[in-house]
């Protein structure tokens, strides 16, 4: 009884926010560009009139950094919103000269996933709190940039969100991943969320003129594809245009405290956020629009989906063996 009511409350927090496109950037493994991406990304939209969020879900507190942003003393942030009842989100929000509203971190909540382990409503905890708050609801998009790591903080962004975006790199060992991230994503939906949809796949440091990324691209979409028509919070995810190209300026912007838009406006970092901005606008949500009318994945159990085999062993279209493999494994299931 009390599992249901936690779930509702969730419920009641997406339901609120019907009008917010509200994304998850996520990815267990680290450095692939998550925060780069939630930041620029988030500029970038903001540059073309949307309203937007952005909330730091990582202990390391990379995003709030990158922004030139700090939690100032006797101020609260993220920590405070998730372990103290009493603390709502509209007083840790703050406003920033981009024009982005930011729930802000610092080191101190790693100790929320400690804090947060024994109460009932561990998991849902972010997605009641916003629920509650008049400036998240006012927003075109949420953005939230996860830890690497699939632990509570993780959770939290998951049962909050409608869209999952990964961001990744075209590298081999990414592709085997992703089977991980996949899996948490259906396990969430099937509990807390289960109209969470992954949306788009975002490809970081992209070196377009090597074999490996094109070959890694290309099992993505072949997975992707084999995905269309199964009963997986996958089904509708397709690989935001463009890939963001490796640009040294995005590695050196976070150091002055800035989106690339404030740091160099006209290298090819910047344009490249601004066009995967378009994309993800236009392109709208994956699927996961109506609270009530959303497609049934209730029932879809974890999909464990294994792309193992090495290039070069004539299994050319191994990723989408995988698909139909978890698929089948869900209809006997
Ligand atoms: N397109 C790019 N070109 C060059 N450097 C990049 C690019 N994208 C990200 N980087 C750099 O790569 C590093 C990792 O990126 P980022 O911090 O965004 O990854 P992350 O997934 O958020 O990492 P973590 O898992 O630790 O949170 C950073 O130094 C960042 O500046
Ligand atoms: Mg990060």
């Amino acid at each position: 009884m009390a599992q249901l009511r936690r779930i509702g409350a969730a419920k009641q927090a997406r339901k609120a926010m019907t009008a917010t496109r509200t994304i998850a950037f996520m990815n267990q493994k680290g450095g692939v560009g998550k925060t780069t991406t939630a930041v620029n990304l988030a500029a970038a939209l903001a540059r073309t009139g949307r309203r937007v969020g952005v909330i730091d879900l990582d202990p390391q507190a990379h995003l709030t950094l990158h922004l030139g942003a700090s939690v100032s003393d006797g101020r609260p942030s993220i920590y405070d919103v998730l372990v103290d009842e009493s603390t709502l989100v509209d007083e840790a929000a703050v406003t920033l000269p981009q024009g982005l509203l930011l729930l802000p971190a610092e080191t101190d909540l790693a100790g929320a996933e400690v804090e947060l382990a024994s109460a009932p409503d561990r998991a849902s905890r972010l997605a009641a709190r916003c629920a509650a708050s008049k400036a998240i609801r006012g927003l075109d998009f949420l953005l939230i940039d996860c830890p690497p790591s699939l632990g509570l903080l993780t959770l939290n962004a998951l049962s909050l969100a409608r869209e999952v975006v990964v961001p990744m790199q075209a590298h081999f060992l990414a592709l085997q991943g992703l089977s991980k991230l996949l899996e948490t994503v259906a396990l969430v939906g099937a509990g807390v969320n289960p109209h969470l949809r992954v949306s788009g796949v975002v490809l970081c440091m992209y070196e377009g003129h090597t074999r490996l990324a094109a070959e890694v691209v290309a099992d993505l979409e072949g997975f992707l594809d084999a995905a269309r028509d199964q009963p997986v919070p996958w089904s509708g995810c397709r690989i935001l245009r463009p890939p963001i190209r490796r640009n040294i300026k995005l590695a050196e912007c976070p150091s002055f405290g800035s989106s690339i838009f404030e740091y160099d406006a006209h290298c090819p970092g910047a344009e490249d956020y601004l066009a995967l901005a378009r994309d993800l606008a236009e392109g709208g949500a994956a699927d996961t629009a109506d609270a009530d009318g959303g497609r049934d994945i209730e029932r879809v159990e974890a999909t464990p989906v294994v792309m193992t085999a090495p290039r070069g062993d004539g299994a050319a279209p191994r990723a989408a063996a995988a698909t139909a493999a978890a698929s089948e494994s869900n209809a006997a299931s």
